[in-house]
C-alpha cells in the first residue's frame, strides 16, 4: 500500500490560534484565582478536588489541559464563581478566559497539528444501508433490521467510540446480506452493476465468476483486492458449484461471504506504525470523503481518482467536494448531520406535540415539511455555496406548500415537494432558530418552554451548553383555578429570584424568552394566557434584545461562537469522533479562512477535507493527543 511520507513543511504551518493575550500574565491569572476562587478551591478541602494551590507555575497548568479546559469553560460561561459569590468584572473575566484559551492552545499546537490514529470502524446502520444500496444498485433499506447505534464523540452516531460489533449484529448482517442479494439478483438494474457477466459464449462458469468477483470485491472492500485474497472467494464459489448450486447461487454465496467480512462491514485504515504522521492512502481518503459527504461507499469517479493517485491533490479534492455536494446523495449527509446537530431527529419519536392541543402536527404533510425544512435548507446552502450565516438569519427557506401556508405565507405555487422559497418582508422567519421543527423539539408536548429553548440555543447555536440541572428542582406550578393566570414568563421569573437558580437560569431563560412569540409548533402568536407576550431579554453580559429579530442580530454579533460550534461539530462528524485540543486549532484556522471568504459553505467543507486531521493518521509510536471536547474533566 502506498503511504506518502509526512512533509516537514507541515510543521511550519501558520497556527493562528497561537496569539495568546499578551496584555495578561500568569501572575495576573493567579491573582484572579486567589481573589475569586480560593474561598472554595484551596487546600485539602478544595471543592470538586480543584485546588488552586497546586498550580504555582505555568507548566503545572499546561500539564493538565483537560482540567484547565473545564476551568475555561466554567469561567467563560459564568458558571464559576457561582452566583452570590464575589465575581470578577466582565472585563477581567474576558481577559482571563482569552489568556487561558490562548495559552492552552498555544501549548497544544506548538508542534503543529497532529492527526488522530488510523481507525477501524463499523459502518453504522444508515451507512450500511446506503452502502448496500450503492454496491447492488438496489433501492431497499437493507439495514432496517439491524440494531440502532448509540452516539458518541461530538454527539453523532458515526462515532468510533460506539461502533463495535456484537454477536447479535453478526447474525443480523448475514440475514441482511442474504435478503439484499436475493432481491438484487432478480432486478435487471442491479444485475447490470454487480452481476453483469454470465458463462456463455467463450466463458466457463469459473472464468465468468472470476470476472464478476474481480469487479465486486474492490467495490465492496473499497480498495484493490490482491489476487490471493480474491482466490478465497473463488474457493467459496467452487464449493457451491461442487454441491450443485447454479451459477447465480454460487456467485451469490461468495458475495454473501464478502458482505459479512470485516473488510466490508468495517472501514479499515491501515495502521501507521511510524513516529511521524502519515497521509492516508488514496483509497482510505476516498472512503473518508464519501462516508463524510454521502454516508456511503465511494463511487466510480472517486475510486478511479484514487487508483490514478490524483485524489490527494488539493484542487482535485475541492472539485470533488463541489460535485459531491451537488449530488442527491448529499441529502443523506445533510439529514444525518442536521438532525443530530439540531436535535430535530427526536421530533415525532421521543418528542411529540400533544395530539389534542396540536392536531395540526398530525397532518403528515405538515410533519414532514417541518422535519425536512432544516435539512433541505442546509443542503441548499451547501449545494449552492451560500454564506453559512444564513443559518442564523436568511431571506429564504425551503418549504413545502403546506408548510408555507402553516407559517401564514402566500401560496406561490401548488407543489407538494419542498423547494426554495423567498420569504416575504417581515416574515419573522429565516435561519434555523425560527424553524418550526426546532421550536417544537425545544418545547414540551403541551406548552412552550423558554428554558428548553434557551438551552437549545446555548447548545446548538452558541456551543456553550448549559450545565445539567441539579436534582430535585420543583416543577413549574400550573396556573391555579381562581387565581389570575400567569404567563409562562411570569412563572419562570419566580425561580430566577433565587440566586442559586439564577446562576444557570439567567443564562438560559432570556434566550428562550426571545422566542416566546412562537407556539409549540412554531406558529406566530402575540398572547399567552390572555396577556401580551413579552419577548425582551437581557443576557448575562448585559446585552439586551426585544423579540426574535433582535435576538438573531445579537447572535450574528456573536458569530464566532456559532462558527466555532458549527465547525467543531462538522469536523467531529467528518472524523467520526470527539476532537482533540490540537484539533480545536484546526477549527481556529478554518474560522480564519471562513472570515476571508464571506463564510462560504464550500470553504468550510473544503478546509475540513484538506485539514491534517482528515487527511493524515498519527504514528502509533507518537504521543496521543488530549481530548478537548470530551465531557469528562478529570485528569
Ligand atoms: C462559593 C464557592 C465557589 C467558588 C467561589 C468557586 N467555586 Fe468552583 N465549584 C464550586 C462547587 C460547589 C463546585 C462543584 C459543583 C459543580 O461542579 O458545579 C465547583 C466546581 C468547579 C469546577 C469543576 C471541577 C471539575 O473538574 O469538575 C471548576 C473547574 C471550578 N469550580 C472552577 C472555579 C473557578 C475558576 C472559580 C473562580 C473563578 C471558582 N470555581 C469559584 C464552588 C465554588
Ligand atoms: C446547574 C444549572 C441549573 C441550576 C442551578 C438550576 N437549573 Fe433549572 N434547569 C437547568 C437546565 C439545564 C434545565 C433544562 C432541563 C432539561 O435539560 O431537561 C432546567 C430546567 C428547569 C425547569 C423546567 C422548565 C420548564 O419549562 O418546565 C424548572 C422549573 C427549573 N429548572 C427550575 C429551577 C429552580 C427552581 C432552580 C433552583 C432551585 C434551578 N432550576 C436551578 C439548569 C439549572
Amino acid at each position: 500500500m502506498k503511504v506518502t511520507r509526512y512533509f516537514p513543511t507541515l510543521l511550519a504551518l501558520p497556527v493562528f490560534c497561537l496569539q495568546a493575550q499578551s496584555d495578561f500574565s500568569f501572575g495576573e491569572a493567579q491573582q484572579m484565582l486567589t481573589t475569586y476562587c480560593a474561598a472554595c478551591h484551596k487546600g485539602k478541602t478544595a471543592l470538586a478536588k480543584f485546588d488552586i494551590e497546586r498550580y504555582q507555575t505555568l507548566n503545572s497548568v499546561l500539564a493538565e489541559p483537560r482540567r484547565w479546559t473545564t476551568v475555561l469553560n466554567r469561567v467563560r460561561d459564568s458558571a464559576m464563581p457561582p452566583k452570590g459569590s464575589p465575581a470578577p468584572s466582565l472585563e477581567l473575566k474576558d481577559k482571563f478566559s482569552n489568556w487561558l484559551d490562548g495559552t492552552l492552545r498555544k501549548s497544544a499546537c506548538a508542534d503543529g497539528i497532529s492527526p488522530g490514529l488510523a481507525f477501524t470502524r463499523r459502518l453504522n446502520r444508515s451507512e450500511y444501508s446506503s452502502t448496500v444500496r450503492d454496491l447492488l444498485n438496489l433501492h431497499v433499506n437493507a439495514g432496517h433490521a439491524l440494531p440502532a447505534d448509540g452516539a458518541g464523540g461530538e454527539g453523532f452516531d458515526n462515532a468510533v467510540e460506539t461502533l463495535f460489533l456484537s454477536p447479535i449484529h453478526a447474525e443480523k448482517y448475514l440475514e441482511a446480506a442474504k435478503t439484499a442479494l436475493g432481491y438484487a439478483v432478480k432486478e435487471p438494474r442491479s444485475r447490470k452493476v454487480f452481476l453483469n457477466t454470465a458463462p456463455g459464449a467463450g466463458l466457463t462458469p469459473e472464468q465468468a465468476a472470476e470476472k464478476v468477483l474481480a469487479e465486486f470485491l474492490p467495490r465492496a472492500f473499497r480498495r484493490p483486492v490482491p489476487a490471493l485474497e480474491q482466490q478465497k472467494f473463488m474457493d467459496l464459489f467452487r464449493v457451491a458449484q461442487k454441491r450443485g448450486d447454479s451459477y447465480d447461487e454460487s456467485v451469490l454465496y461468495a458475495m454473501q461471504a464478502a458482505m459479512i467480512s470485516p473488510h466490508f462491514l468495517f472501514r479499515v485504515e491501515s495502521a501507521n506504525n511510524g513516529r511521524e504522521p502519515a497521509r492516508l492512502n488514496d483509497f482510505e481518503l476516498a472512503a473518508r470523503l464519501s462516508y463524510f459527504l454521502w454516508g456511503s461507499m465511494p463511487d466510480k469517479t472517486l475510486s478511479d481518482l484514487a487508483a490514478e493517485g490524483k485524489l490527494q491533490d488539493a484542487a482535485v479534492l475541492r472539485e470533488q467536494v463541489a460535485r459531491m455536494l451537488k449530488d442527491n446523495k448529499s441529502t443523506e449527509f445533510a439529514e444525518s448531520f442536521v438532525e443530530q446537530w439540531l436535535g430535530t431527529r427526536e421530533l415525532g419519536r421521543d418528542i411529540k406535540p400533544d395530539k389534542k392541543l396540536f392536531p395540526e402536527y398530525y397532518d403528515e404533510e405538515i410533519a414532514s415539511g417541518m422535519r425536512y425544512e432544516p435539512i433541505l435548507f442546509f443542503q441548499e446552502i451547501l449545494a449552492n455555496n451560500l454564506s453559512l450565516l444564513n443559518l442564523i438569519d436568511s431571506k429564504f427557506s425551503v418549504l413545502s406548500n403546506k408548510l408555507a401556508k402553516f407559517y401564514g405565507f402566500p401560496n406561490k405555487d401548488l407543489r407538494q415537494q419542498p423547494k426554495h422559497y423567498d420569504l416575504p418582508e417581515n416574515s419573522r422567519r429565516g435561519g434555523i432558530m425560527t424553524m418550526s421543527a426546532v421550536l417544537a423539539v425545544s418545547s414540551l408536548p403541551n406548552r412552550t418552554s423558554p428554558v428548553l429553548r434557551g438551552k437549545w440555543l446555548l447548545d446548538a447555536v452558541l456551543g456553550t451548553p448549559a450545565p445539567p440541572p441539579p436534582p430535585n428542582v420543583p416543577e413549574l406550578q400550573d396556573n391555579k383555578a381562581g387565581a389570575p393566570p400567569k404567563t409562562l414568563r411570569e412563572r419562570l421569573e419566580t425561580h430566577r429570584q433565587n440566586p442559586v437558580c439564577a446562576s444557570c437560569h439567567n443564562r438560559i431563560d432570556p434566550l428562550g424568552f426571545g422566542l416566546e412569540n412562537y407556539d409549540v409548533l412554531g406558529r406566530w402568536r402575540t398572547e399567552d394566557s390572555g396577556k401580551p407576550i413579552d419577548s425582551k431579554g437581557v443576557l448575562p453580559d448585559g446585552s439586551e434584545f426585544d423579540g426574535p429579530d433582535q435576538l438573531k442580530a445579537l447572535v450574528l454579533k456573536k458569530k464566532e461562537l456559532f462558527l466555532r460550534n458549527l465547525t467543531s461539530k462538522l469536523l467531529g462528524y467528518a472524523l467520526g469522533r470527539g476532537l482533540t485540543l490540537e484539533e480545536s486549532c484546526t477549527v481556529d484556522q478554518i474560522i480564519e479562512k471562513l472570515e476571508k471568504t464571506d463564510y462560504s459553505a464550500h470553504t468550510l467543507v473544503n478546509e475540513i477535507v484538506l485539514s491534517i486531521p482528515f487527511r493524515y493518521k498519527a504514528g502509533t509510536v507518537a504521543n496521543l493527543p488530549v481530548q478537548y471536547t470530551e465531557t469528562s474533566n478529570r485528569d
